[in-house]
């Protein structure tokens, strides 16, 4: 995969230690809750069970499966369902995990979609923000790392399908996606 890759933008270790920062805060902040991780496929699983065994309290895990690009690399700002929550939320308090924050379209829509089916609470943890790219305002609660506007793949993040077993978060190389 070397000959996509520009520079790596987050390393593993730094990743290491983020999760465990993010589940150790988690963990403080859901104790004696009912809450249930909403992992967004395919490109949040990494981050997600990474996440899971760094959160020390009881906790439920469920995904969804959202309209993605595709092989293009910008967003249309459509979202579709493709593979709906397992169980209910209603009364639970909800943590949205996602790999990375764009426009923001993915994220707007599934805070008010889980909103509407009854969640206590509603929060978001994303890996990456791009924050120059946001279209739509959404709040991110628990946050990994804030990248630049650059097309990036790695631990979860794919560009085609290619690149989601890097243990490592690298930025790809301009002439891959503007073919
Ligand atoms: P948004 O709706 O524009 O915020 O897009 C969010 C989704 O787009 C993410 O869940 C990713 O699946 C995908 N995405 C956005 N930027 C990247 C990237 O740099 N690499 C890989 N996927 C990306
Ligand atoms: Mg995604």
């Amino acid at each position: 995969m070397d000959h996509l890759i520009k520079e790596i933008l987050v390393e593993e270790d730094q990743i290491r230690k983020k999760v465990a920062e993010l589940g150790a805060r988690i963990t403080e902040d859901y104790r004696g809750k009912d809450l249930i991780l909403v992992g967004i496929l395919k490109g949040a699983v990494i981050f997600m069970s990474d996440l899971v065994r760094n959160i020390k309290i009881p906790i439920g895990m469920d995904f969804m499966a959202v309209s993605s690009y595709g092989r293009s690399a910008t967003s249309t700002g459509e979202v579709r369902i493709i593979k709906d929550l397992d169980g209910s939320v209603e009364n639970k308090d909800v943590i949205i995990v996602e790999d990375i924050i764009d426009t923001g379209y993915t994220l707007a829509y599934l805070t008010d979609n889980i909103r509407k089916r009854g969640a206590r609470s509603v929060k978001v943890c994303t890996l990456l923000d791009k924050p120059e790219r946001r279209k739509v305002d959404v709040p991110v609660d628990y946050l990994g790392f804030e990248i630049p506007d650059e097309f990036v793949i790695g631990y979860g993040l794919d560009y085609a399908e290619i690149g989601r077993n890097l243990p490592y978060v690298a930025a790809l190389k301009e002439e891959v996606y503007n073919k």
